[in-house]
């Protein structure tokens, strides 16, 4: 397994390009088992989670061919061959459940391994399956599978759910597409992948609107065609390389990026000094290299500041000046990347979902692992301005959500290298 090693290395300045959205893409790709004909889509990422659910989805009957060295990806599930999402690849993705929705509303049943629970929390899946019950599915768990069954197709409904999950109201979507009727989905996530997946579903012939509100309406028809949809820009990594200029100092322009994706997001990075200009390209951000000042923050489904921003916004406040307050609201194990921030030099105190960071001057590198993706880049940033070397394990969960990560902030001027553990 490779391990990268960052050595702090003063401002960074230049460019970087801002990949498609790792999640929205994954939802994209299960939208292409509602169709009978291609979904061609553009701007996807190079990364071993897209991987993972191609080799799922070609597992299920889907054709899976990428273009243009990745960058484009046509799937094809003309005829599904298999209504069966085993463990072994489920297990690998929790993205991987929402194949659920469009394989019973187009087949009238499928299996679905259950995800399990990862590192970052428990992450259960019943809102998903109430909402597929609300459409009319029968549903029935044996030997950790969920069989979900509408042999007689899906009748649209009102779903309301009890708070804001993502994946729960990608998978209702999905389903509500080629459902009887009309669905009313409340309390539905507005995040900017949901409006995405919306987006390119509108694009081959579903009736929603909506989309990026809280209460969407699904009119369902009686099938979909094929289209060419362009992943929006992924918002968690143009977060994260925003922070890095912060950490670092310097100028870096976000070529892609979008104040609109991360608004929460940037009003916060603003309190802490850092200065943030749109440009006809993306964003640019400039910090002269002082030391940032502390702020608090709360994570919040879309539009607030987005959970997968957390832990590098924690890198960042780890050498402001004074003391910063977190506040993890969407899931209960989310600060696994305090421990080996503490072993950086960092000083935080943790205690269920609030954490209390007490800026220092500066953290020096060590040897650290993270057990999530975004636990991980942030160890990435606290090097960027960490005396002496970081090097951080366990890189293949980079792999799973940030596109050639070496060469992006190598690029910009850190000293970032990927070296065979
Ligand atoms: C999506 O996960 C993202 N993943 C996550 O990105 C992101 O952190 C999360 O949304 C929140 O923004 C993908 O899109 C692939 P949820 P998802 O359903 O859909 C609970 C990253 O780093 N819940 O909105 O799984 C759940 O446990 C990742 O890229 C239930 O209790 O998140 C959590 O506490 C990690 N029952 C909360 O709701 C359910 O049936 C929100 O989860 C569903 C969810």
């Amino acid at each position: 397994m490779d391990k990268i090693i960052v050595t702090g290395n003063g401002p960074l300045n230049g460019e970087i390009t801002i990949s498609g959205a790792k999640n929205t893409c994954l939802k994209l790709m299960t939208a292409a088992l509602l169709s009978d004909e291609p979904l061609t889509l553009t701007n996807v990422p190079r990364l071993s989670d897209i991987g993972t659910l191609s080799e799922l989805l070609e597992s299920l009957g889907c054709e899976v061919a990428l273009l243009n060295g990745g960058n484009v990806m046509v799937l094809s599930a003309g005829t599904i061959t298999n209504r069966k999402a085993e463990y072994e690849m489920v297990r690998k993705l929790r993205a991987s459940f929402n194949v659920l929705g469009p394989l019973v509303a187009r087949e009238g049943e499928a299996t679905v391994s259950l995800p399990g629970g990862c590192a970052i929390g428990a992450r259960k899946v019943d809102l998903h399956l109430m909402a597929l019950e609300k459409l009319g599915a029968t549903i029935t768990l044996d030997e950790g599978y969920v069989h979900c069954s509408a042999p007689n197709g899906l009748t649209g409904a009102v779903i309301e759910f009890p708070f804001v999950t993502v994946g729960g109201t990608e998978n209702a979507i999905t389903a509500a597409t080629l459902a009887k009727g009309t669905t009313v989905i409340k309390n539905a996530a507005r995040e900017p992948d949901t409006v995405d997946l919306c987006k390119c579903l509108t694009a081959m012939g579903a009736k929603i609107t909506g989309a990026g509100t809280s209460e969407i309406t699904i009119e369902g028809v009686d099938r979909l065609h094929g289209a060419t949809h362009e992943v929006i820009a992924d918002r968690i990594e143009l977060g994260t390389f925003m922070i890095a200029p912060a950490i670092a100092g310097g100028e870096v322009e976000l070529i892609g990026g979008r104040r609109d994706l991360v608004d929460v997001f940037c009003k916060k990075l603003e309190a802490t000094g850092v200065v943030i200009t749109d440009t006809k390209r993306g964003l640019k951000v400039s910090h002269n290299g002082d030391r940032l000042q502390a702020i608090d923050v709360e994570t919040e489904p879309f539009p607030g500041f987005p959970t997968d921003l957390q832990a590098q916004m924690m890198a960042a406040l780890c050498t402001a000046e004074g003391t910063s307050k977190l506040h993890e609201t969407i899931f209960e194990n989310r600060f696994m990347h305090a421990p080996e921030l503490i072993r950086m030099g960092a000083n935080i105190d943790v205690q269920g979902g609030h954490a209390t960071v007490t800026g220092v001057s500066k953290l020096k590198g060590a040897q650290v692992m993270a057990t999530d993706l975004r636990a991980s880049v942030s160890l990435i940033l606290a090097g960027l301005a960490a005396e002496g070397e970081t090097t951080v394990g366990r890189v293949y969960h980079l792999d799973r959500g940030y596109e050639r990560i070496e060469e992006k902030l190598g690029g910009v001027g850190a000293l970032i290298k990927r070296v065979p553990e």
